[in-house]
């Protein structure tokens, strides 16, 4: 590590870094999986028993990061044992469910809290249980779901003669990046027997950072977790995982054993044909660019970005508090630093009864201001009674003290004369 150049794990290209590898990746990838791939005298596929490709692929991730010899390795590696779908010689899959449903079932009900993202309400509506079945749950002033509250609506729902069967919990809110008390959740849900899942969509890439880990302390409870990586991690869009404890489930849950695409009887161990595990029928492997980022940064390289990461919203936050235009919602827990930008218009007029009425207005104005002239983009947005308030959330551990300077100059130029 120590002869490693300072910055090394930013989120950001560094064209004396990385130029000269993506130029050596875009030739590989025409070479070997565009042109070589694609032509007939060339194999659709090189075969190898999956414990064999095991190992010749050297899938497992390391602490250290991988030298751009290593790298290149890896893609051609991966190119070479991949099935040639662009051959003219692959006629297979084109690349380009449970039985009896709900009508069975009593009134089934989830509960989250009423900070939780809004896909949880959604997937209540798709999956027929119905919004009104996801019963929200309290938070506290810090924006965590209130456990006692939680096992009270439980309580309440057992005594309404409906089924509680699941709590999703949040490890970093969309909003206030707030940490659910996971090990206290989990305590409810053992003891009303209810699955335990674990939205850490946005907070999980903490996993990296021993320093910051903590936080995610009763994740290794959950029933399952979704994670992803091209939240926190700046990987690619999309890279979304979904981690269940129970092997198998999914498979029981999702497999429709289409025998016109999942055979059985093929030559090798059908087990790893994971096709029919999910929803989806031709998708292509998202985490491969997960798989390729921790080869290339190392578990380190992950924990470097990450603690750059909870550094720069220290420094946003103290930067904001000398600042006094602005004004924190409440103290940050994660990335998620939350403040309304106040006008010397409204300063000192707190307590006058429009004041929350004309706060609301200003960050919209704000941000139609900052688009306007292209200067730069931060998100806004009400919650709950709060009027709406500024959320700066960075995700790019290439943005320096510098860089927020200005963020921070730029919001008061803007908001100036409002
Ligand atoms: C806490 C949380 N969960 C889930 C999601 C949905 O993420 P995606 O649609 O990218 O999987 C988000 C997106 O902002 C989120 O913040």
């Amino acid at each position: 590590m120590g002869s490693m150049r300072k910055n090394w794990f930013h989120s950001l290209p560094n064209e004396a870094l990385h130029a000269e590898f993506l130029q050596d990746v875009s030739k590989l990838l025409l070479k070997e999986a565009v042109f070589a791939g694609t032509q007939r005298k060339n194999p659709v596929v090189r075969f190898h028993d999956p414990d064999h490709l095991y190992d010749l692929l050297n899938l497992t991730p390391t602490e250290k990061p991988a030298t751009h010899t290593e790298l290149l390795k890896a893609i051609c590696d991966t190119i070479n044992f991949s099935v040639k779908t662009g051959h003219p010689y692959f006629i297979n899959q084109l690349f380009s469910s449970q039985r009896d449903g709900l009508g069975c079932a009593p009134k089934l009900v989830m509960f989250a809290s009423e900070d939780a993202h809004y896909s949880v309400h959604k997937m209540a509506a798709l999956l027929g249980l119905g919004e009104q079945n996801v019963c929200s749950v309290q938070t506290d002033k810090t924006g965590r779901m209130d456990s006692l509250y939680l096992e009270s609506q439980v309580q309440r729902i057992i005594a309404t003669g409906a089924v509680p069967f699941m709590v999703v919990a949040t490890a970093g809110t969309t909003v206030l990046g707030a940490f659910d008390p996971l090990p206290a959740i989990a305590d409810v849900c053992t003891k009303y027997n209810l699955w335990f899942h674990v939205d850490a969509a946005w907070g999980g890439g903490l996993l990296f950072s021993r320093t910051h880990h903590h936080k995610l302390i009763g994740l290794d409870r959950a029933d399952s977790v979704v994670w992803n990586p091209h939240k926190l991690l700046a990987a690619p869009q999309q890279c979304s995982m979904l981690l269940v404890r129970h092997p198998n489930i999914i498979k029981a849950c999702h497999a429709c054993n289409a025998t016109y695409l999942f055979q059985k009887d093929k030559f090798y161990d059908v087990s790893i044909d994971f096709g029919d595990k999910y929803l989806q029928c031709g998708r292509r492997a998202d985490v491969f660019k997960f798989w390729f980022m921790w080869k290339a940064k190392g578990s380190i390289g992950f924990e470097e970005h990450v603690n750059a990461l909870m550094d720069c919203a220290s420094y946003i936050t103290t930067s904001l508090r000398q600042r006094p235009s602005f004004k924190l919602v409440l103290e940050p827990e994660f990335i998620n630093v939350c403040f309304w930008y106040i006008p010397q218009s409204l300063q000192g007029l707190q307590e006058q009864p429009d004041f929350n009425e004309k706060l609301h207005k200003i960050a919209p104005r704000m941000k139609e201001l900052m688009m306007r002239k292209g200067s730069m983009m931060i998100s806004y947005q009400p919650l709950q009674s709060l009027p709406n308030f500024f959320r700066f959330v960075v995700q790019n551990s290439g943005v320096t003290h510098q860089d927020v300077d200005y963020f921070l100059d730029e919001l008061d130029r803007l908001g100036a004369d409002l």
